[in-house]
């Protein structure tokens, strides 16, 4: 999804999201120039002494994982530590001068706010102190893209920030998670990879976060951006950028003072459904529901019902699609306007709930300005 510059009218900011045009930038550096074809600082002649300081935050998942000693496919996840993986990884120091930080030791089906809060303010520390040019972030794959998203959205530097991990344990033969590692420092100490927030880099490719998506439940060719395309790739030799970074600044936002973040549930579009998961939702108190609709996010009508009246009861509701790849078309099928939703546009639904935690969180509860900041990232 492109981005699209947000004009915000002076005191319209009440949600103090900033678009990062230099504000909270490390503005003191100029974005490097942007090169394509930015050779692989592994095999550029480093100036003396001067190679590339790139940070590890390792918060666990495959990457980490070890095999069960009774099973032939089971494993563990989050078992080794971030100095195992560094250790896994043969001349990881000629590419860069390594820093590591144990974030948490997770499966990332267990991701959760504490750890994304930790994460941010631990990021935004490293950069505003000047301590590394780039960081990587070893994850699980499950919620990879929803951290690589929230991050795109509430760091406040163009350093690149690329979150890598693994579709099989380190134990596993032809284990990923070693090649990831070092795919994922490489662009973290690529120049080329400023200015283009959050990334994921797994299987010699780098995606975007806003339009990478998990696809495949287990081969390691998963990631796909399947609106916009890859932004780039990563190899022995180089770090390769299809285009520029986007001269749209980024929709950013402080980092969320404390956790849970505002509730905001799923409901998953399917056949013969009444309004019950959105009774439920409502029940438990979401300030914000996903609709994961069918098609265009379309859903039965009992459900359109049940949205809209908790729209018109000042509920954020996001018609988002199961689908997995498009746009959702404002006033197409349904009509947004009269029923005072708003359409998530090219976000998946688990993105589009992150992107209405944040702005709930910040005070943005007008259906026509959320409409505006989904068209802005
Ligand atoms: N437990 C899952 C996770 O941590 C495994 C998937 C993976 O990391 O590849 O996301």
């Amino acid at each position: 999804m492109a981005r699209k510059t947000l004009l915000r009218l002076a005191g319209l900011a009440a949600c103090s999201a900033v678009l990062v045009a230099g504000c909270g930038n490390d503005s003191s550096d100029p974005p490097a120039a942007s090169s394509p074809h930015a050779a692989d600082p592994a095999h550029e002649a480093p100036a003396a002494g001067a190679l590339p300081r790139v940070t590890i935050l390792a918060t666990g998942g495959t990457i980490a994982g070890k095999a069960n000693a009774n099973s032939a496919v089971g494993y563990t996840a989050g078992q080794a530590s971030a100095q195992d993986l560094i250790d896994a990884v043969p001349g990881l120091d000629k590419i860069a001068k390594l820093d590591a930080v144990q974030v948490s030791n997770i499966g990332s089906q267990d991701m959760n706010d504490e750890v994304w809060l930790a994460l941010a303010t631990k990021i935004n520390q490293i950069f505003a102190e000047d301590r590394a040019d780039g960081i990587v972030v070893t994850h699980g794959t499950d919620t990879i893209e929803e951290t690589a998203f929230f991050l795109d959205h509430v760091v406040a530097s163009d350093k690149p920030v690329v979150l890598v991990g693994s579709m099989r344990p380190a134990t596993a033969l032809s284990a990923d998670g070693p090649a990831n590692l070092r795919s994922g420092v490489q662009v973290a100490a690529a120049p080329a990879a400023r200015g283009r927030g959050a990334m994921v880099v797994l299987n010699d490719t780098i995606h975007g976060a806003e339009d990478v998506t998990k696809s495949n439940t287990t081969s390691v060719q998963t990631f796909v951006s399947p609106n916009t395309g890859p932004l780039g790739h990563v190899d022995a030799a180089a770090v390769t950028f299809g285009a520029p970074p986007s001269a749209q600044p980024r929709l950013t936002f402080p980092v969320p003072g404390k956790s849970p973040l505002p509730r905001v549930d799923i409901v998953y579009s399917h056949a013969g459904m009444d309004a019950t998961q959105v009774n439920d939702a409502l029940g438990h108190g979401a300030q914000g529901i996903v609709l994961a609709g069918v098609g265009d996010g379309n859903t039965a009508k009992p459900v359109v019902a049940a949205l809209s009246n908790a729209a018109k009861k000042g509920v954020l509701v996001v018609r988002s699609s199961r689908v997995g790849s498009g746009s959702v078309v404002r006033n197409a099928e349904l009509n947004d306007d009269d029923l005072g939703t708003v359409s998530a546009l090219g976000l998946n639904p688990a993105k589009s709930r992150i992107l209405l935690q944040l702005l709930l969180v910040n005070g943005v509860t007008d259906p026509a300005q959320v409409q505006r900041d989904f068209a802005a990232v």
